[in-house]
């Protein structure tokens, strides 16, 4: 028997039976040089295919790549590690998606830092659970030190708490439960009733999770009502005050507002002080997703640009978007800790009710159990290069999307929609048979992931097709940009001289059956 504060004698463990090759992949003090080794080579190989990579993608299809995986047969190992890295590069490493590539341009995923990749390999290693103090310890104090952190970068306040979630869709889920207890609890009236009559307003531009949230949330069809946007794409809050007072005419209650600091699209932020005037005078709950632009929070440059955002109830923020952290790393914060208690659900097991005051169980603020500890990656990041160093990486890619802005609205060929206060650049290319423009764009955009030299995304605006950068990547510079738009106008230009001459020379209801054979 050991006692607390003393260390356990070493006593040689029995071995019960012969260990089986099985034993061999178990990580534990036996194995801790078969695990140095092989982490070793295979850090290695990843770094090697890195410094390789020429181009962000292959250009892939599902179909060329399916039967690869497919092939593989699950039930017979090859158990030698090596091999199975062999064969991981024709399954998924020679075909990836990269990132960090300077011309990956498309969607909300950020090149990592080094030191986060350092917390990584620790905590999986390590494998804490962060449900419960009794399988983390200090990784529940550590992430509770960073949730303090980022309340207080936010100016949340004192009451101020919150919890790691896996990502962006799983905060603003929290979020709307948490606003949704507490518009049902504060009715007093039976749940059934007041269900159907809750709604959240948004902007036409919010995260398609506020619908997902409400849908998962039991509440009505129509609960999410999308408010007006201005020509930035901001909020407007004439309207949303609007439609606060006509929720109510209509007898319904708005359990919500959900202001957006940075639009997934368009990179721009609400207008969160005037947001927060209506919620506080409407006594309604503001929820900010600033998924995408919490990098704001440790900008040495642009912190201001979410004044405001300290007056939410609650908070969401994606470091793996714009802290560099790799998936996942996401966080919902909120104003009054006590709110956090409608994700409290006492096991007998786990976190019993005797035991809630005195050991700090993250299970109680967190919807679910089992939880990485992600905050690692977050925690190593900040010791070792610091908040002012990520704010830095996150200005150099506003810097970035300025330049490339300024770029585009000078470029005749092209079309901006509006100038985003973070990142993303909406366009399109405009040739002068508009009737084409969106077609050339689905196409050029197509061409281009097909041939791997570029990626970027693709979106709606006002029901025509848009080309999207979100750019997040330091390493990415003007020439990168003027070369892809290059691409981008030299793949539509050609869709559209073969489209034309074809319309020329054949009659137009044959041309519109006609598939593009172009590129
Ligand atoms: C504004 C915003 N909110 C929420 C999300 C969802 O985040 P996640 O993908 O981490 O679930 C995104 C994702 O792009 C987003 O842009």
């Amino acid at each position: 028997m050991t006692f607390q504060g003393h260390p356990a004698e070493a006593v040689p463990r029995p071995t019960r039976g012969r260990p089986t090759a099985a034993r061999a992949h178990l990580f534990h003090p036996g194995t801790v040089d078969r695990y140095r080794q092989l982490l070793a080579t295979t850090v290695d190989r990843v770094a090697h295919r890195v410094a390789d990579v020429d181009r962000p993608f292959s250009g892939v299809t599902p179909a060329r790549l399916a039967p690869e995986v497919d092939r593989v047969d699950l039930d017979r190992p090859l158990t030698d590690p090596a091999a199975a890295l062999d064969e991981l590069e024709s399954v998924y490493l020679r075909d990836a998606v990269w990132f960090h590539h300077p011309r990956y341009l498309a969607h909300l995923n950020c090149p990592v830092v080094i030191p986060a990749l350092l917390g990584e390999a620790v905590l999986s290693a390590v494998n804490s659970s962060l449900d419960t103090w009794d399988q983390s310890a200090g990784g529940t104090l550590i992430e509770r030190r960073l949730i303090d952190w980022t309340a207080d970068r936010i100016g949340l306040g004192p009451t101020a708490d919150g919890v790691f979630t896996s990502g962006g869709t799983q905060s603003n889920l929290q979020a709307m439960l948490l606003a949704r207890e507490g518009a049902v609890t504060a009715m007093a009236r039976p749940r059934e009733e007041l269900l159907p009559r809750l709604r959240i307003l948004t902007s036409v531009a919010g995260h398609f999770s506020v619908q997902k949230s409400a849908k998962l949330l039991g509440l009505a069809r129509d609960a999410v009502v999308t408010v007006d946007t201005d020509p930035d794409r901001r909020i407007r809050t004439a309207a949303l005050a609007h439609e606060i007072a006509r929720c109510r005419q209509d007898g319904l209650i708005v359990m919500a507002v959900v202001a957006t600091a940075g639009t997934t699209d368009f990179g721009t932020i609400d207008p969160l002080p005037a947001i927060a005037d209506l919620c506080r005078a409407a006594g309604v709950w503001l929820h900010v997703d600033a998924a995408y632009g919490c990098g704001l929070l440790v900008s040495p440059t642009r912190r201001h640009l979410l004044a405001g955002i300290e007056r939410a109830d609650s908070v969401t923020v994606d470091y793996h978007k714009s802290f560099f952290q790799p998936v996942s790393s996401s966080a919902l914060l909120v104003r009054d800790r006590a709110v956090l208690r409608h994700a409290t659900y006492h096991a007998d097991y786990l976190n019993p009710e005797r035991t809630a005051e005195r050991i700090p169980n993250q299970v109680d603020k967190s919807l679910q159990t089992t939880r990485r500890f992600d905050a690692l990656k977050l925690w190593l990041t900040l010791r070792i290069m610091g908040p002012d160093a990520i704010g830095a990486l996150f200005d150099e890619v506003l810097d970035l999307a300025a330049d490339a802005w300024r770029l585009l609205t000078a470029d005749p060929r092209f079309e901006v929609v509006t100038r985003s206060q973070l990142s993303t650049l909406v366009f399109r290319y405009l040739p002068a048979e508009h009737h084409l423009a969106d077609d050339a764009n689905l196409y050029a955009r197509e061409a281009l992931a097909a041939s791997g030299a570029a990626l970027v995304a693709g979106t709606k605006v006002d029901g025509a097709h848009y080309l999207k950068f979100t750019l997040l990547n330091p390493e990415t510079t003007v020439d990168d940009i003027v070369h892809v738009l290059d691409l981008v106008a030299a793949h539509a230009s050609r869709y559209v001289r073969t489209k034309t001459a074809a319309e020329a020379s054949v009659p137009p209801t044959e041309v519109a059956a006609q598939p593009c054979r172009v590129g």
